[in-house]
């Protein structure tokens, strides 16, 4: 592309009053005139904010995006969009993901920039970028903040995969308050996002798998110094992309998504992961649907022995070879010759990375557990799916039938879980309804929710939960998320009571409410919509608008791409 052509030069490249504009503020950033000239003028889109303290070394890092852009012969521009701190907003931090994807989408498209390089880490950075960035599709390149080093307990290894076991602890009585003081300062060790296989790590190796980003860049831990070569190597390579107008679209295609729900198999990654693949499917105009994920998963067998599926750590994977090794492990199921952010296919990319430990990545032959991936179930208690991730599950209730324990909603449950006169024992079922996109609103990770004390006290660790919600990439057991159609929708997920009898099957893929249709019926039509819950702001607009979570629960008018093109200058 020549210089003349750029996108930027649509700004810096004009005479005349507009150009005059353009330039002018800029060079008070202390910018001679030939930066302006033509030369690539690259966007790293920062995430960076002490409210997501996953991302609080993003300043950092952004410095050394810079230096490689600078050698490759770029002009870097960095800007801030909307960070969510998983942990800390209220009352989710998914309500927001597709505001944050609207931020980042209209923030490239509306400046000045040739190619975007996305800084990217707690859970729901990556995939908000991710779906901005494929709606105005310029070359653009992932670098993600790495996972925390592991942490350390009491001379135990501990992540922050071990909050649900401390809490469970601290409910028993095993732990004092005291102890939780001392166990949460040693959890979140050093910079970065959860160090185990949760939704962030699920996210940095689905954008490696991708091929959004340069090899490696999964598991490289956040204070490694490899961390920040990677980055300046990553500023080097937008600028090439840019040169060679390798765009998001290029790279986004059929193959790319089939590559990284079987990658996601072999991993064991978070059910989050579903969710943000369709929502980025669904912006860059990939048909990609719920029962792709049974589909391309199913016969990948899982590799990576690492929590919530396993028993390592993310640092764990880095030293035994991080994603590359498994990616080149699962050659001949992936799409070799999908194209990536290097030009070369993910196959090239990958072909010379060894693993140097099998105990923390199997191999293909002999697998840590050849149950993997998302199992899709259907049936009447989900009439359009809900997901089951079945190496975090319990095989004694892949196949259960039991008496359904109904919560209401989150209230409800918090109400109830903690009386002694609850009607449950292990074999019930538990409900949780009205924690869907809509019904919350927003979809928390609720889903794994806590057992009853009584059960709990005779040593029972799990029992089948079902929620039309979401649950933390680093929680475990058997559990049903994502049942759709959702409470506040109506369906027959709304109206199941306590007492009805519920089926578990996932081998056979089935959740069947065995109650008869003659009376689902008087309860459907007995059934009321609940009043929206806010009347003003994005929350409103978020609950017209908002998929049902087997779409990605994007919200409906962001679905698709808009382009790069704007024609009509600000003055
Ligand atoms: Fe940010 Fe886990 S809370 S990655
Ligand atoms: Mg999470």
């Amino acid at each position: 592309m020549s210089k003349k052509e750029r996108r930027s030069q649509g700004w810096f490249g004009k005479t005349g009053k507009d150009g005059l504009i353009y330039r002018s503020w800029f060079k008070k950033q202390g910018i001679p005139t030939h930066e302006l000239g033509g030369k690539p003028i690259i966007g790293i889109c920062n995430t960076w904010s002490e409210l997501t303290p996953c991302n609080s070394h993003f300043r950092e890092l952004a410095e050394f995006v810079k230096k490689g852009i600078l050698e490759a012969g770029g002009y870097p521009v960095e800007f801030p969009v909307m960070s969510l701190g998983e942990t800390v907003m209220k009352p989710t931090a998914m309500l927001y993901r597709n505001l944050a994807s609207m931020d980042t989408e209209e923030s490239i498209r509306a400046n000045p920039l040739d190619g975007v390089v996305l800084l990217c880490g707690c859970d729901k950075t990556t995939p908000s970028l991710v779906m901005g960035a494929s709606s105005v599709n310029l070359p653009t390149i992932v670098v993600s903040g790495g996972p925390m080093l592991t942490g350390r307990y009491r001379g135990a290894d501990v992540s922050t995969s071990d909050i649900w076991r401390f809490s469970e602890a601290s409910r028993q009585g095993k732990m004092t308050q005291e102890d939780l003081y001392v166990a949460e300062s040693a959890l979140c060790r050093s910079d970065g996002h959860c160090g185990v296989m949760g939704t962030a790590s699920t996210m940095a190796c689905m954008v490696e798998a991708l091929g959004l980003s340069l090899p490696g860049n999964a598991a490289i831990p956040a204070p490694d110094t490899a961390r920040k070569v990677l980055a300046h190597m990553s500023g080097m390579e937008i600028v090439k992309m840019v040169e060679n107008d390798l765009k998001i679209s290029d790279i986004l295609t059929r193959e790319a998504f089939e590559n990284a729900i079987m990658v996601n198999a072999a991993i064991g990654g978070s059910t989050n992961f579903v969710i943000h693949l369709l929502a980025i499917a669904g912006r860059i105009g990939i048909n990609l649907n719920l029962e792709d994920f049974d589909r391309f998963s199913s016969n990948i067998p899982l590799l990576a022995n690492l929590q919530p599926s396993g028993k390592y750590f993310m640092e764990d994977f880095y030293y035994a070879g991080g994603l590359p090794p498994v990616i080149r492990q699962l050659k001949d199921h992936l799409h070799s010759s999908a194209i990536t952010v290097t030009g070369k296919s993910i196959g090239e990319n990958n072909e010379r990375f060894e693993n140097f430990n099998q105990e923390v990545i199997a191999t293909i032959d002999s697998p840590f557990n050849p149950i993997s991936g998302i199992v899709v179930l259907k049936g009447n208690l989900c009439e359009t799916g809900a997901i089951i991730k079945p190496s975090a599950a319990s095989p004694s209730l892949m196949k259960h039938t039991g008496k359904a324990v109904v919560f209401e909603d989150i209230d409800d449950y918090k109400q109830k879980i903690d009386d002694p006169d609850l009607d449950i024992d292990e074999n019930s079922v538990m409900i949780l309804k009205n924690v869907g996109p809509k019904g919350y609103p927003g979809m928390p990770e609720v889903g794994n929710m806590g057992l009853p004390p009584k059960v709990l006290e005779k040593g029972i660790q799990d029992m089948i939960r079902i929620s039309d919600g979401r649950m933390s990439g680093t929680g475990f057991g058997t559990i049903v998320l994502h049942a759709t159609p959702e409470a506040a929708e109506g369906g027959n997920f709304a109206v199941v009571q306590t007492g009805d009898m519920i089926a578990l099957d996932v081998e056979g893929r089935r959740l069947d409410l065995l109650v008869s249709e003659e009376e689902l019926a008087k309860r459907k039509a007995a059934w009321r919509k609940p009043a929206a819950p806010v009347e003003r702001g994005y929350v409103s607009l978020y609950v017209k608008h908002v998929e049902q979570a087997n779409l990605g629960a994007d919200l409906d008018f962001l679905k698709g791409n808009s382009g790069s093109e704007v024609t009509k200058d600000s003055h």
